[in-house]
Parts: C-alpha cells; structure tokens; sequence
C-alpha cells in the first residue's frame, strides 16, 4: 500500500445519498503499482529475491490433498503452530513463549491493523463532531494507520519523530488522552528503515497514565539487529506486535500477515474478522514458507549484503546528503535537490524507487528497496546520470 492521493472521488449519485459522511471525504490512495507496473521494481519493499516459497504441487485439481472444495480452517492452528516455532527458536522471552492461541492470522498484516481499530476505537470523528476515540502515529510512518483510521471515523494523534527517526517518548505520554486506545509504532519504520529498542517499547507500555494498547508493526523486522517485541507479549498484556509473510518471506502475493498478541485481544480478533479470511492455497504456501526457514534466512543474509554495498555506493556521492541507518529491506537517502524530478525521470526510464519528499523530516528524500545485485547496479548508474543530467 503507498501514501499517494489520487484526486477527490466522484460524490454523486446514489452513492453520496447513502454513504456514511467521513466514507464520502476519503480519497482513493494510490498503490506503488498505480503509476509504474514494469521495469525495476524498487518503489515497494517487496522482496527481489522471490518466494521462500510455492505452494504445493496444485497440477492435478483432483490430487493436491488440498480439498479446495472444501473451507479453510477458521483458524488456522497449523499455521499459528509453525509460525511460533520459527518466532520461539528465535528467541523466548523470559516469560515463555507464544503458542497459537497468541496469534491471529489475517489477509496480510493489513487486515490485523483495520481489524485492531474497529475493535478497540469508538467511531465518531466526524459523525460526532471530534468525538470517539483516537490513535496515535508517529510521523513519518506508513500509510495504512491512517487510512484504516479514516474508514472507521477514528481521530488521529500525531506526534512526530525527532529528526533522528526517535520516539519523543515524553512528547507521545503528554498527548494521550482518554480516547487513545492504540498507539502504533513501526519498528524497523517505514519510510524511515529504523528499529525502535524494546526499551522504548517497555517504557510506553508500562506507562501508568496510558490504558490502551501499543501495536508494534515489525513488518521488516527480519532484516532487523533489534530483536522482535514478540519476547514482550507473554509479559505485557497490553502489547500486540504484527509481522507479515510479505517482506522477508517474499511472499506479497499471497497476503499472508500476523497478529501476535493476548489472547483475550486475539480472541477478539478471531470474533470480528470474516470466518474464512486465509484461503488454503495461502495458507499451504505460507506453511511451505515457514518450514523452509533455510531459505529466508539466506535470502535475508544476501539482502543484508546488498544493502551494505548500496549504502557504500550512495555515500561516495557528492550529491546524496545522507543515507539513513537501515534495519530493513530498503533505504532513505537525501540528495541535494530535486529528489522528485530524479525520482520520475528514473522511474519513466525504468528504474522505480519512491519519492518520499513530502512526508515529515524527509525533505528531498526518496525510499529504495534493495534488489538483486543486477538492480542495484541498474538503480545506482540510473540515478548518478540522472542526477548529473538534471543538476544545474
Ligand atoms: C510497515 C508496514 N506494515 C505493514 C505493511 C503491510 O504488509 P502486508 O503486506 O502484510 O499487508 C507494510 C507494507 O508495505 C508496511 O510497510
């Protein structure tokens, strides 16, 4: 999902008749794919180095043992089981680890942060005058936080990271108020690629004046040195940390995504999402993917590689200001000016990264996934002749 507005929707019709008043306000986002579908595809944090893994021989209709005429489990305890091997071999918290009743498992993670905010937040931001509940972001960060929140008529409390990508952790305990029921940290970030330490974590969640929750977003918390929040939420009853097949998996098209969390809020969400939301031709890749954890780990050790190179590379250009410290499968990088100019030029040339010059201390910035050694090389001559063509 991207953060691009596309015009104002068409509002009239049966449609403006009917909708709920803060439906008809919102503006379809566009996808990275929206504007460019073809060339180097290095605009969404996917995964260049492909699936960790397929889904089981589907050849023969008949003959897969899949029984696709038949519904899915409901819940997926299969799933939830190997997912907990993998995460508890990693590490187990000092009070246990998870179990699959620690875990939903949702249409990517997605699904788990808009099924998070019809749970717990009230709506009534414009139906009541600024009333019902909130959430609280910290800017820059992804995109979707805000959009579920303005589907479901929940106020929104920003408060920004300090220019170095940090929590202002007094900042944030000074602007809840009764109404905050989730704060949503992203961790490593995205756009920014920084890990929060679990420390600031703690800190927020052990809060005395807070009630609500914290959700922790590791989408790319494999490509991370900090380790997974995941060791917090048999400690925490107020902690919930999603993850996603979609990253270092490399598994996006399948739209396999986690929850971890109490189980009394994962009780909940299994009550509210829809009965059969992970298909089984999902759910047999992501079981594949999750027994086949040799692969992702080298695919994450060769990202990390890149990644090093690229850095290397951009920092020798007099014209990049800084490349920001990664955790993740992708880089920020500021140059000295018309980081959107370079950025379309290079994208109707082929080379697609994200110019993310609008969002909060990410003036003249564009976002980079790391890709094969091939990409980088094609993303890294593009942008130095680019550049060297559009500097006066
Ligand atoms: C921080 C963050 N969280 C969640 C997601 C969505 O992941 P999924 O594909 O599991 O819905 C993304 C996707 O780019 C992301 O960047």
């Amino acid at each position: 999902m991207s953060e691009e507005k596309k015009e104002s929707p068409t509002t009239t019709g049966k449609a403006a008749k009917l909708a709920r008043p803060n439906v008809l306000t919102l503006v379809p986002y566009r996808c990275a794919r929206d504007d460019y579908d073809s060339g180097v595809l290095l605009d969404a944090n996917e995964n260049a180095f492909g699936p960790t893994s397929l889904p089981s021989n589907s050849l023969n209709p008949y003959d897969n043992g899949m029984e696709l005429e038949r519904y899915p489990c409901p819940y997926q305890l299969q799933l939830k089981q190997l997912l907990c091997n993998y995460r508890n071999s990693k590490v187990v918290g000092s009070y246990g680890g998870i179990r699959p009743e620690h875990v939903f498992c949702g249409v990517g993670s997605d699904e788990a942060i808009d099924i998070l905010i019809r749970i717990f937040c009230t709506p009534g931001h414009t139906a009541n005058n600024g009333g019902g509940d909130a959430i609280m972001i910290t800017p820059p960060t992804y995109g979707m936080y805000n959009v579920c929140a303005n589907v479901n008529d929940v106020k929104i409390q920003s408060v920004p990271l300090t220019p170095d990508m940090d929590l202002r952790i007094p900042e944030m305990i000074e602007a809840i108020t009764p109404e905050t029921k989730l704060i949503f940290i992203c961790s490593p970030g995205n756009p920014t690629a920084k890990s929060i330490p679990l420390s600031d974590i703690r800190h927020l969640a052990s809060c005395p004046s807070y009630q609500g929750l914290i959700i922790v977003d590791e989408a790319y918390v494999d490509f991370s040195s900090e380790p997974s929040a995941t060791s917090l939420v048999t400690e925490f009853d107020n902690i919930v940390v999603l993850q996603t097949l979609s990253k270092a998996f490399g598994l996006a098209g399948i739209r396999c995504g986690f929850a971890i969390g109490p189980p009394d809020i994962i009780q909940l969400m299994n009550n509210v999402k829809a009965p059969y939301n992970v298909n089984k031709l999902t759910s047999d890749a992501a079981m594949n993917a999750l027994k086949n954890t040799d692969q992702l780990e080298k695919n994450v050790r060769d990202i990390i590689e890149q990644r090093g190179l690229v850095v290397k590379e951009l920092e020798s250009l007099e014209f990049v200001l800084k490349v920001y410290h990664s955790d993740a499968n992708f880089l920020l990088f500021r140059v000295k000016q018309k980081a959107n100019e370079l950025y379309k030029i290079m994208a109707d040339r082929g080379v697609v990264s994200r110019f993310r010059g609008r969002e909060m201390h990410c003036d003249e910035c564009i976002r980079v996934t790391i890709g094969t050694p091939e990409e980088n090389r094609q993303f890294l001559d593009m942008l130095k002749k680019v550049y060297a063509e559009i500097a006066e």
